[in-house]
């Protein structure tokens, strides 16, 4: 049982392949919001990781893919932070996803108690598709996305050349995300009550 004083760890993955990502950046502040919750926090970032494409069955992961899959399976919280490329997540994100098929035998499997926060930036006015997308793999890996979403629209202007936001109301979003993320993992990782009936309803006397 993890002990009161342990601090739970949230992990951002994220960013594109170009050297100033408005993904990263939005996905740097978020995590930022989840220190501040008391959050251990790791930033990975895909463009770093330089992931070779994802083959089922291939032998030995590459170094930075076991070190991503360890990343989550220790962490309680994720962060998701992808560009909008096409309608939908850029393929060296959803590589880096592919790659936690190496959690497929984990006890529990995937992402099974993690809550995850989603960002997407987009060039246009709004990038809900790819948020869409990735809320769609969360559940698809057993995890629970936050209420709270953070669409980055026209990310090419919302970060000075520091990646700090232009707005103060982007910032304010980004770091609630985080915040947000930090205390669902918290309660999600708390222990059930002792009196908590998890049998299936069939089993169940009274
Ligand atoms: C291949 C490609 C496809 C894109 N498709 C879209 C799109 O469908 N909608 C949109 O609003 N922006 C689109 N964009 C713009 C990116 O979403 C925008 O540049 C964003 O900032 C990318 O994230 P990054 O800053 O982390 O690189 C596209 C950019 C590229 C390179």
């Amino acid at each position: 049982m993890r002990g009161e004083r342990e601090t739970l760890s949230t992990v951002g993955i994220g960013g594109s392949l170009r050297s100033r990502s408005g993904s990263l950046a939005a996905l740097r502040v978020a995590l930022d919001g989840a220190a501040e919750s008391g959050a251990g926090t790791e930033l990975i970032d895909v463009r770093e990781l330089d992931l070779p494409a994802f083959a089922p069955g291939r032998g030995e992961p590459p170094e930075a893919a076991a070190r991503l899959a360890r990343a989550v399976s220790d962490a309680q919280g994720l962060i998701w932070s992808s560009p909008l490329y096409h309608g939908t997540v850029s393929g060296s994100f959803k590589n880096a996803l592919d790659w936690l098929e190496l959690l497929s035998d984990e006890e529990p499997a995937y992402l099974t108690d993690k809550t995850v926060g989603l960002i997407s930036a987009g060039g246009g006015s709004q990038g809900l598709q790819a948020i869409n997308t990735m809320e769609f793999v969360v559940r698809a890996l057993r995890g629970w996305t936050v209420p709270l979403v953070v669409p980055v629209a026209q990310a090419w202007r919302a970060f000075d050349l520091d990646g700090r936001p232009r707005s103060e109301e982007l910032e304010l979003q980004l770091r609630m995300l985080g915040r947000e993320v930090a205390a669902a993992a918290l309660k999600l990782s708390a222990p059930s009550p002792r009196n908590l009936d998890t049998r299936p309803v069939r089993e169940r006397t009274a």
